[in-house]
């Protein structure tokens, strides 16, 4: 059976490998400990739960919903703009759910690439960013994220040729895998860059709501002119430990929200209205406390993690936000992926690979937080006991 051209252009999906590895360890006896994927271990809050059982029992959910949604998800989400980010959306036209953020990220590259056509990806990135652009004919050009600039990217440096053919761009703060929260300008800066170039700017606002030490995350939106060219992703898949819910909206330019939607109408049938009914209660705010019980324990095992790579002698920033802990690959590996491969091998703890976020992902490791805290301080504890790539030898 010979895939397509198109399938043939990008490599397996990092998590879908780990899963290999993971199972064969498994098979050997080893008792693998995982801080790999970024899915919370902890359940959803219980009243999205109640709310979600009581959609479920109402007949008028269980037929096929509309691509537009239903008016009390698009009006749960314009409220929850405006009280958390000040940001007024028109629930009408500029909110439209989405089957969670990697379903809207990839058909956003549909909808707006011919062949040929560039999206600006953040690199290291969320891998959809890349694969989404080849998957759709069309070409990844990546946006180098830079340590020195708090893991901003510079739009002046891009390639020759790559602002001409740039259609849309994808970036995203908090940020995965580097834990970076938006430096100061930058959003100007892609208002600035998307409205010269017209290309659509598309931020990813799957971590917004997991933030610590006081930080509040901005929505894109509320950046002057980001409407005019710009759409944000935002998720309910971290912040409300939803990730098996698949619950997502897009947010912004009308337009864009628009042409998705009539892409969509032809490939898919919308969004369960039961998990629509869910992220509406879900972003009440009465659920602000569950979030911020979630963000405390979050910041705990942060520290936990930080403190023991500390002691390991690698150097951490600790991140304001995410659910990841980005650290550089100690001394004597050739590649994050050969350092994984060593903890993984010597330690049955499995971590990703910086490299597999991008080529400037390089040199770095991430650690996932989302592993019961027991799990965690073992894991931690093996690192630490690591012997060093020379002593086995
Ligand atoms: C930056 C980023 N965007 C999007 C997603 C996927 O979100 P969803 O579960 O809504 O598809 C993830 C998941 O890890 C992510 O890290």
């Amino acid at each position: 059976m010979r895939p397509s051209s198109r399938l043939e252009r990008i490599p397996p999906y990092l998590f879908a490998e780990l899963e290999r590895k993971i199972a064969a360890k498994r098979r050997a006896g080893v008792e693998v400990i995982s801080l790999g994927i970024g899915d919370p271990d902890t359940p959803t809050y219980a009243p999205i739960v109640a709310a979600a059982q009581a959609a479920l029992a109402d007949p008028g959910t269980h037929r096929y919903p509309t691509n537009r949604g239903r008016r009390e998800f698009r009006e749960a989400v314009a409220a929850f703009y405006e009280r958390r980010f000040g940001v007024a959306l028109d629930p009408e036209t500029e909110v439209m759910p989405a089957i969670g953020a990697k379903e809207c990220i990839f058909n956003l590259n549909l909808a707006f690439l011919d062949a040929g056509d560039v999206a600006l990806a953040a690199d290291p990135g969320y891998p959809v960013y890349s694969a989404g652009p080849l998957l759709a004919g069309g070409e990844p050009v990546l946006m180098p994220l830079r340590p020195d600039a708090g893991f901003g990217f510079d739009l002046d440096a891009l390639p020759a040729g790559a602002r001409e053919r740039a259609r849309l761009m994808f970036f995203n703060y908090p940020n995965n895998p580097t834990g970076a929260v938006a430096p100061d300008g930058l959003f100007e800066s892609v208002v600035a860059f998307a409205g010269a170039h017209d290309v659509l700017a598309v931020h990813d606002n799957a971590y917004s709501e997991t933030t610590f030490d006081g930080y509040r995350a901005p929505s894109f939106l509320a950046t002057p002119g980001a409407r005019e060219v710009g759409v944000e992703v935002f998720s309910l898949s971290k912040g409300y430990n939803m990730t098996g819910w698949r619950c997502a909206a897009i947010v912004g330019n009308a337009q864009a929200i628009s042409h998705y939607w009539r892409l969509k109408s032809n490939i898919d049938s919308g969004l369960f209205e039961a998990v629509q009914l869910a992220g509406a209660a879900a972003l009440a705010p009465e659920r602000d406390a569950d979030v911020q019980a979630m963000n405390a324990l979050y910041a705990r095992r942060r520290d936990l993690v930080c403190e023991a790579l500390a002691q390991a002698g690698v150097a951490v920033r600790r991140p304001r936000g995410t659910i990841y802990v980005w650290a550089p690959v100690p001394p004597g590996f050739d590649s994050s992926a050969a350092y994984c491969e060593h903890v993984l091998e010597h330690a049955g703890v499995v971590i990703s690979p910086g490299g597999a976020y991008g080529p400037n992902g390089e040199g770095y490791f991430r650690i996932s937080l989302t592993t019961p805290d027991d799990q965690l301080l073992e894991a931690v504890r093996r690192l630490r006991e690591l012997p060093p790539p020379a002593a086995l030898c």
